[in-house]
């Protein structure tokens, strides 16, 4: 039996070790984020987007989409998301709450150069995602190679739920960020 609490910040530390590697390896299990957006009326979605990238620093979470996709329109109406991890071989459960607004447009050039042809082609479809479609594969593209489709989305973290399920114990903690310093709390799982 664990009597004592570990200490938060090392467990703060971790989490952002681990993202910042779920960002960078296809292999890890932090790689894919699933993230819920809400529409008024229509309640909550949630989707599976690939992790780009972590900033630890300035509590950031990037990833990519379709600018048409309606996560996006979700994201405009309401920026409040939450991005959700699970780490099976761990038994952890991680909730990020945040602000998704655009990335800035430097961001979003470095990570459009970055995108292999394949990648960009992707975002060249004039088929909205979503849309309904009659065959398998888009036939209608833009003429030229263009980024207009394309976004980078960053969630500004605000909190972090962090449970841990563990044959010792369940432990689970709540890390404030919105404030200055992080605070840290325990509350029962
Ligand atoms: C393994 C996996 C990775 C995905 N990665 C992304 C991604 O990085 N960005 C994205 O917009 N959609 C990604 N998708 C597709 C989304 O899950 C979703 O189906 C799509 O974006 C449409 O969602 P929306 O209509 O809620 O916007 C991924 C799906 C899977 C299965």
């Amino acid at each position: 039996m664990v009597d004592n609490f570990p200490n938060p910040s090392l467990i703060y530390d971790d989490i952002w070790r681990n993202l910042a590697r779920g960002s960078s390896d296809p292999k890890s299990e932090y790689r894919w984020m699933n993230l819920s957006s809400s529409l008024e009326h229509e309640g909550s979605s949630v989707r599976t987007v690939v992790l780009r990238e972590t900033l630890k620093d300035e509590l950031i979470l990037r990833f990519h989409s379709d600018r048409r996709a309606q996560k996006v329109i979700q994201i405009e109406n309401c920026s409040f998301v939450m991005a959700h991890f699970h780490d099976r071989k761990r038994g952890i459960q991680i909730r990020m709450t945040g602000n998704a607004l655009f990335a800035s447009q430097s961001v979003h050039h470095e990570a459009w150069s970055k995108l292999s042809k394949r990648q960009r082609e992707l975002y060249q479809s004039n088929q909205v995602p979503g849309d309904p479609r009659k065959k398998v594969r888009a036939c209608s593209k833009e003429r030229e190679e263009t980024d207009k489709n394309f976004c980078v989305i960053e969630i500004s973290v605000t909190k972090i739920d962090w449970l841990s399920l563990d044959r010792d114990a369940h432990l689970r903690a709540i890390f404030q960020c919105d404030t200055n310093s992080i605070k840290a709390e325990w509350i029962t799982p």
